[in-house]
Formats: structure tokens, C-alpha cells, sequence
């Protein structure tokens, strides 16, 4: 029982050890000298290869990675005796990235980040040294583009009902851009183990990053387009009826706004068996439900991939 416990966690450290390595070439941190600028070497797409294997433990995350015709590669994980090996592929970029846009699409809640201005006005009521810090606060989404008679057809822009009294909405109505981060962790218990003998772990389901800004609707809205946004963000949040816009006993003043992306940052899981780093922003917003815009992808949509544990798919 004892021993058991001692071997999770140096498994565990391990795996600690290889993210960190995995980490380091993908946002190109120097390992050595931090004077550097540190994103410099950050590619769009970039893979991600471990410098070292651990081979020397006796578990683990001894991967292989072999490109098929399909871009996906193969990653074995397991002991090296061969005893508890799996392999399953790696999904290719563009996999990752329909799975980014159906983490979206699924998403009811992510971390809105916004930053305080760099002088606090007297009248908030805001510390005045809080100027100029972000302030990652949970938000309610939609995906709600796709809905829109007047959208794009689901570019991947996700929308909010931002309160003009919140603190995320005072600060982008000050100029503030937003970054945007979802995640899979709720759904743990519906995942299985990524590496034979290891534990379930968040560490290895994936989470993405949007940046981006604020955009509010013209008001007043055409008729279309409010029914349109009424009844896809109600689907998601129907508590949410009180205080949408134009709410007559509405507690708070509230707007509709959607977030245009300009840059996606995903860490899909573990390293050695997940793509991580910044995504191709023209595959971002070109992908559909059903399919992507001509000259992106390969015909499938968000709707043709699963995030693990979804209708039993795990890898
Ligand atoms: C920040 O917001 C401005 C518009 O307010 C936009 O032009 C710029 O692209 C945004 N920066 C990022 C990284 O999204
Ligand atoms: C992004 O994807 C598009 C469409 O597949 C491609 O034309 C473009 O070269 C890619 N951009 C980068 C920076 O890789």
C-alpha cells in the first residue's frame, strides 16, 4: 500500500519533469539566459518534442512519435519491456484545433482576463495599486455566431452579455483586450488514464487560451439578431434571462458582445501525447459545425471530433 503510494507520486514527479521539458521548447524560453525575450521563438503549429526522454525510469513516457499519412502521429506510452505499452495517435494540428472550436462550442463558462487601466478613476472603488494588473474573473459564454442571421456562419467568436457594471466590462469599455480560457477539466470522470498505471489527471485534458477584444452589438439590434442571440444564449444559460438586454426589471444594464479572436493558445494534455502551443488563426476561425471555409482543413467540422470521454472516446 505503502510502496504503491511512493511509486504514484514519483510517476508523478516524472510526468512533472517531462511537462516542464515539454514546455520550455514550445515557448521557446531559454533555458539558460531569461534576459532573452521569451515568445521569440514561438511558432505557429509548432511541434512539440521532449529533449529528454526518462528513460532511465522505469515507467513511462517513453513516446514515440512517427507521422502517418493522415499528420496524426503515433504515440506509445508504457514501460519500455514492452509489458504495458498503448499507442493511439497524435492528433495533428488541425485535429487540435477542431477540438479547440468544439471546446468552444460546448463551453457555458470560461475565465475572462481583462487588465484595470493604468490609472484607477477616484470613483471606483478599485485599490488604486490594482492599475495596470489583469484580473481573471469566471464569465459566462456562448457560441453563438453560427446562430446569427447576420453572422458568419460560426467563425468561432464567442458572445457574452457583458454587464456594464462588472468589472470585466468596465475594463474593456476602458480599452482593456480580453483573453478567454476554457477548459475540459469538469469532465475528469468521464476520462480514463493516459498512461497505463497513471492516475486520471486534468494535467492531461485539454484547455485553451483566446485572445482577443471586445466588440459590442449595434443597438438597437435588428430584430433577427436579438431573437437569434436571445434564444442561443438562453439555451445555454436560461438563468440568464434577467438581466439580458432591454430586460425591463433588469437588476443591472447589460449589453450583447462578442469577442473577436486574433491569437489561440492550446495545451491539448500532456505534451509527449498532445499538440501544445498557438494555433493557425485562419484554421481557428474557419472551422464550422459541419465542415470549414474552402482552402481549410480537410472537410471536417468541430462536429466530426470528440474531446476525451465524450460517447466513449478517450484518446
Ligand atoms: C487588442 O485590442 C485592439 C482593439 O481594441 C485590437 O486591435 C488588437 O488586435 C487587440 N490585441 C490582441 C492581441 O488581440
Ligand atoms: C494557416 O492555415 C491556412 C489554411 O490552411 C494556411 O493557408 C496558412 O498558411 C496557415 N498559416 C500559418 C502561419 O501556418
Amino acid at each position: 500500500m505503502e510502496l504503491d503510494r511512493v511509486w504514484s507520486i514519483s510517476k508523478l514527479l516524472t510526468t512533472c519533469l517531462v511537462l516542464g521539458q515539454v514546455a520550455r521548447p514550445v515557448l521557446g524560453v531559454p533555458v539558460v539566459d531569461a534576459g532573452d525575450a521569451p515568445f521569440q521563438h514561438a511558432v505557429i503549429g509548432q511541434e512539440v518534442q521532449p529533449e529528454r526522454i526518462y528513460d532511465d525510469m522505469d515507467l513511462l513516457l517513453h513516446s514515440s512519435a512517427a507521422s502517418d499519412e493522415d499528420n496524426a502521429d503515433t504515440v506509445t506510452v508504457g514501460s519500455q519491456d514492452g509489458e504495458e505499452k498503448t499507442t493511439f495517435p497524435r492528433p495533428s494540428w488541425w485535429v487540435s484545433t477542431l477540438r479547440a472550436r468544439r471546446l468552444l462550442a460546448l463551453a457555458k463558462t470560461g475565465v475572462v482576463s481583462t487588465v484595470f487601466p493604468d490609472r484607477i478613476p477616484p470613483s471606483s472603488f478599485a485599490p488604486p495599486d490594482v492599475a495596470g494588473v489583469s484580473v481573471p474573473l469566471p464569465e459566462y459564454v456562448a457560441d453563438c455566431d453560427e446562430a446569427l442571421p447576420d453572422g458568419n456562419g460560426g467563425d468561432g467568436s464567442p458572445t457574452f452579455v457583458g454587464l456594464k457594471i462588472s468589472t470585466t466590462f468596465r475594463n474593456t469599455a476602458a480599452g482593456s483586450n480580453i483573453s478567454l480560457s476554457l477548459d475540459w477539466w469538469d469532465h475528469l470522470d468521464e476520462t480514463r488514464p493516459i498512461y497505463p498505471g497513471f492516475p486520471l489527471s486534468p494535467a492531461g485534458l485539454p484547455r485553451v487560451t483566446l485572445f482577443g477584444y471586445v466588440v459590442p452589438f449595434e443597438t438597437p439590434l435588428p430584430r433577427g439578431t436579438k431573437r437569434a442571440l436571445e434564444s442561443c444564449y438562453l439555451a445555454k444559460h436560461p438563468d440568464a434571462r434577467v438581466w439580458l438586454p432591454d430586460q425591463k426589471f433588469s437588476p443591472h444594464e447589460s449589453f450583447w458582445a462578442k469577442m473577436v479572436v486574433t491569437h489561440v493558445y492550446w495545451i491539448g494534455g500532456f505534451g509527449d501525447t498532445q499538440q501544445i502551443g498557438w494555433m493557425n488563426i485562419t484554421e481557428w476561425s474557419g472551422i464550422r459545425r459541419k465542415g470549414s471555409l474552402p482552402g481549410v482543413g480537410d472537410g471536417r467540422g468541430w462536429d466530426d471530433v470528440r474531446l476525451p470521454g465524450e460517447n466513449g472516446y478517450y484518446s
